[in-house]
């Protein structure tokens, strides 16, 4: 799969049968969220000419999402290879931010807080112990806190906790500055936004050469891409067993702002009588609340329960909450896989790509994505990190497709 600037090569095909289509661009993009639009910048910087198709770009998860960029304190046994995506997404932040900044003219609150994990109770500071011995297993430091070190670290948090571990590299970003810098700065390459909806891809001879809008106007491309998060199975055109395998799971966070004068140095994170909460404090007093995990459809309806259960959870570990105004109640949906991991690469179809399924780590993996999709669509080939995480290892059905990607 290799597209090239269109003014050089790009031929749109036409049917007799479709409604007649616009100008072609080389790469459409359907999802304008930090995944849709990382992957637009980047091939926009590549000299592609590049329209992202949202009706809301950044309304979904990108905007309900806290901005943790955490491979540890998000490490879970059996995760290995995301474990090794995660972080190699993370090391790549720094670069990608000084980039963005620069091209956005804007920041976007990349904060090297490093994370704590308190522990509720003996038994949870055991198994946090037991997670410290698996990072560090990987490579990666975790330090292990007794009570006294951890409010040593984080003096807001409550004096009852028997401890905790600290990740010191896992940092966080203003989630929402990111997407407006995206934006921003993917125009500035000579980007397009459409806030259309897409209802279909468009095949008229088998292969994926563009979007159909809600209208019925086509709008071809040399490349299409996926990156509609939780909504992606809801594009018509492709069979559903070619369809990438994600799944809504609904999350729900909270922004708070602290009294004035009190501040949390640190992501926070905790499992309180067994329920994850997470306090991400901001640069100016916000503090980001999150996040309820519940598998229910396509439903949006803030869950009174859930804002009841994450202010009781985090006024458990931070005392102070009491105090907060609660500004702000988001929720979204995170695009589940069945491996909890993404979705990146060649789909069975070809000119159609997928970008998707990134569930909990949609942030974090916003460098690695947008690089290397870009790779694929201007080389050819999915870089080798991205290898483990190709649409079609889900795949148990015979190939009566033709793989999208056609080595360079
Ligand atoms: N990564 C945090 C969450 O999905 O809630």
């Amino acid at each position: 799969m290799r597209a090239r600037p269109t003014r050089k090569a790009h031929t749109p095909m036409t049917d007799a049968a479709s409604p007649a289509p616009g100008n072609a661009v080389d790469v459409a993009v359907i999802g304008g969220g930090l995944i849709g639009l990382g992957i637009a910048w980047r091939c926009a910087q590549r000299g592609l000419a590049v329209t992202v198709f949202d009706p809301a770009p950044g309304s979904g998860a990108s905007w309900t999402a806290a901005g943790m960029l955490a491979p540890v304190t998000e490490l879970r046994y059996g995760e290995q290879s995301l474990f090794a995506l995660n972080l190699l997404s993370a090391q790549r932040y720094p670069e990608f931010v000084e980039e963005l900044q620069s091209a956005a003219g804007m920041d976007v609150g990349y904060r090297l807080t490093g994370s704590v994990v308190a522990a509720w109770d003996a038994a949870d500071l055991a198994s946090l112990r037991d997670l410290a011995v698996f990072a560090k297993s990987l490579g990666h430091p975790v330090e292990v806190l007794t009570g006294r070190e951890l409010r040593r670290e984080s003096p807001l948090l409550s004096p009852g906790l028997p401890g905790g571990i600290i990740a010191p590299d896992d940092h966080q970003v203003n989630n929402r500055k990111l997407h407006a810098a995206l934006r921003a700065a993917f125009s500035a390459a000579g980007g397009r936004v459409v806030t259309e909806r897409v209802t279909a891809v468009w095949s008229p001879r088998g292969r994926v050469a563009g979007v159909v809008l809600a209208d019925g106007t086509v709008a071809p491309a040399g490349i299409t891409v996926l990156a509609a998060g939780a909504w992606s199975r809801q594009v018509d055109g492709v069979p559903p067993e070619l369809m990438p395998r994600v799944r809504p799971v609904k999350g729900q966070t909270l922004r708070l702002r602290l009294p004035s004068g009190e501040v949390l140095g640190r992501v926070v994170r905790g499992t309180v009588r067994g329920s994850p909460v997470y306090l991400v404090p901001r640069e100016d007093g916000e503090l980001v609340v999150g996040a309820s995990s519940e598998e229910t459809g396509f439903g949006l309806t803030p869950r009174a329960g859930a804002v009841y259960e994450l202010l009781r959870d985090a006024q458990s570990l931070l005392p102070i909450v009491a105090e907060a105004h609660l500004e702000d109640v988001s929720t979204s949906l995170r695009p589940g896989s069945p491996d909890n991991a993404p979705m990146i690469g060649p789909s069975r179809i070809e000119g159609l790509v997928f970008a998707t399924g990134h569930y909990r780590n949609g942030v974090l993996l916003t460098p690695v994505t947008a690089d290397g999709v870009a790779d694929l669509i201007t080389n050819g080939t999915l870089p080798i990190e991205l290898l483990p995480f190709r649409p079609d290892r889900f795949s148990t059905h015979p190939d009566t497709h033709r793989p999208a990607e056609v080595p360079a």
